[in-house]
């Protein structure tokens, strides 16, 4: 695919309902405050997900890719080149990314996870299972982080971080709305400062 003038292009892996891609797709389609790039992909494992849906409301391309799929070089990698990706985004994208793809995009796959890590990370801790935790073990904050994506879970590079409190009163689910709150206020912005740092070949 040709890139259309000098914007620089965004995949966003998702699995679920797609909050944050919708938030993100329409961040940077604000010209007035993002710094040039666009969500140019939405790459999804469940063909059922809300997030497909919002994608054809925005008019962004979206692929349904399976677990064996994303694991398959000749699959995933000529799919990211057809749509001339410069960076990955992970927003509620519940599979592991594979080592080939980490390795082709360093330093270009970002994610977002609903906890202050190391606190309330690692494998099976996803959206409302965090929240829950947090409750359980009566914390009094919790927060967003954004990493760069590595080979283990949820233990890249922290770019971000920001925390609000929790009331012994605060069920799980009021958590999760403080996280969201924080997702849309914060994500796109870190977003799009790591884009503007990203050179394109
Ligand atoms: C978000 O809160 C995101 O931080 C979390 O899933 C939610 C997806 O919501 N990600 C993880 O838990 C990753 N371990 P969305 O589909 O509405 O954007």
């Amino acid at each position: 695919m040709e890139k259309q003038g000098n914007k620089k292009r965004i995949a966003i892996f998702a699995s679920g309902n797609g909050t944050n891609a919708e938030n993100i797709i329409r961040y940077f389609n604000d010209n007035e405050r993002s710094c040039g790039g666009e969500v140019a992909l939405i790459v999804c494992n469940r063909p059922d997900a809300m997030v497909l849906q919002r994608a054809d409301r925005f008019g962004v391309p979206s692929a349904v890719m399976t677990k064996t799929e994303l694991n398959d070089p000749d699959t995933i990698l000529p799919l990211l080149d057809r749509h001339a990706i410069d960076m990955i985004v992970l927003a509620g994208f519940l599979l592991m990314m594979p080592v080939f793809i980490i390795e082709r995009y360093q330093e270009k796959i970002i994610n977002i996870h609903p906890s202050l890590l190391p606190k309330y990370g690692g494998k099976g801790m996803y959206g409302h299972h965090v929240h829950a935790a947090v409750v359980a073990a009566g914390e009094t904050e919790t927060g967003i982080t954004v990493h760069f994506v590595s080979e283990r879970c949820d233990e890249g590079n922290i770019i971000f971080q920001t925390n609000v409190p929790v009331a012994a009163t605060d069920t799980p689910e009021d958590v999760e709305r403080k996280v969201h709150s924080l997702e849309r206020e914060h994500f796109p912005r870190i977003i799009d400062e790591i884009l503007s740092n990203i050179t394109t070949p």
